[in-house]
């Protein structure tokens, strides 16, 4: 849960359009059914709050953030879901309940993850999002370099072969930024993009904000991973320090994991300090620090 950080009324806004963009009216099959159940109900929705903030930035409409960060939090989940194959990290417990594979079956856990990312790109190509077709564009592009080669599969990749390696700062860095920063970071971008009020010199502020708060994101869910427990992380704890990942935890330490994450954190709210209208960054940038699962 978001705590104090949270916004229940958006958040209630976010839960319904996933539940509306994922209607089963028709399609009674497994795959739908395995496409809800790994998409609502549960998660922190820390990508949609995020788009949802940046878009105060620029003015950008309620209507059209609520829908461009469920669309993110579309290719959230279906990350997710593969994830958690045992052909990844093998896992049998997501949000506190049973992982896609394990309450279905791998196939169409497979089949679900793919069926998601093709929806979020369906979604936001479609006259759903009402916004000029320059910058839909722009999103589209942007959205999709975050989430392949370049951005999260491929430092899911990396983290694959990574496995008990002891990778550089450098190489550790690229790997996260990648696997979970890139997504975070595009759903700030996009939804700064999508308002009228657009302003260059925000734009790269925000550039070094999405950055950081990406490459935070997993550097908090790696420390999680070995100072919290399984009930209180709905995933099982302590695997990564047993699977030999490479994390910042197995790679640094526990200490220096947590220096690195206040840096990040500091560094993040002096540049929005700087930034007007940008009171619900902070508010997650605090949440993404000190968050609790
Ligand atoms: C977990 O993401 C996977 C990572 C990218 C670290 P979240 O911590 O946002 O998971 P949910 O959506 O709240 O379950
Ligand atoms: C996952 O990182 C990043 C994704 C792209 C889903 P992790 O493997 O650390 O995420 P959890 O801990 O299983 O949620
Ligand atoms: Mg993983
Ligand atoms: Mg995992
Ligand atoms: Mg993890």
């Amino acid at each position: 849960m978001l705590s104090n950080y949270s916004n229940p009324e958006i958040i209630s806004l976010v839960e319904k359009k996933l539940d509306n963009l994922l209607s089963n009216d028709g399609r009674d099959s497994l795959l739908i059914e395995a496409m809800r159940y790994s998409t609502l109900d549960g998660g922190k929705r820390i990508r949609p709050l995020l788009t949802i903030a940046a878009g105060s930035l620029s003015s950008s409409n309620i209507d059209t953030l609520i829908t461009l960060g469920s669309v993110i939090e579309l290719i959230h989940c279906y990350s997710l879901i593969h994830d958690d194959l045992p052909a990844m990290d093998n896992d049998d417990l997501r949000r506190g309940r049973p992982t896609c594979h394990k309450k279905y079956n791998e196939a169409i856990a497979i089949l679900a993850g793919d069926a998601l990312q093709t929806e979020a790109f369906r979604v936001i190509s479609s006259d759903q999002l009402d916004i000029p077709a320059n910058a839909k564009l722009k999103i589209i592009n942007l959205i999709a370099t975050s989430a392949g080669h370049d951005g999260m599969v491929g430092g899911q990749a990396l983290d694959l072969i990574s496995t008990g390696e002891t990778l550089s700062l450098v190489e550790l860095q690229n790997m996260h930024s990648r696997k979970t920063g890139a997504l975070i970071k595009a759903a700030i971008l996009c939804g700064y993009l999508s308002g009228d009020n657009y302003k260059d010199d925000i734009y790269t502020k925000l550039n070094t904000v999405a950055d950081n708060l990406g490459l935070l994101f997993q550097i908090a869910d790696d420390i999680l991973d070995f100072t919290s427990d399984t009930v209180t992380l709905g995933k099982t704890a302590n695997k990564d320090f047993v699977y030999n990942k490479a994390t910042y935890v197995n790679i640094l330490g526990i200490d220096e994991a947590q220096n690195m994450a206040q840096k990040l954190y500091k560094q993040t709210l002096t540049i929005l300090e700087s930034l007007p209208n940008s009171k619900q960054l902070v508010d997650l940038t605090h949440f993404i620090y000190e968050r609790s699962n």
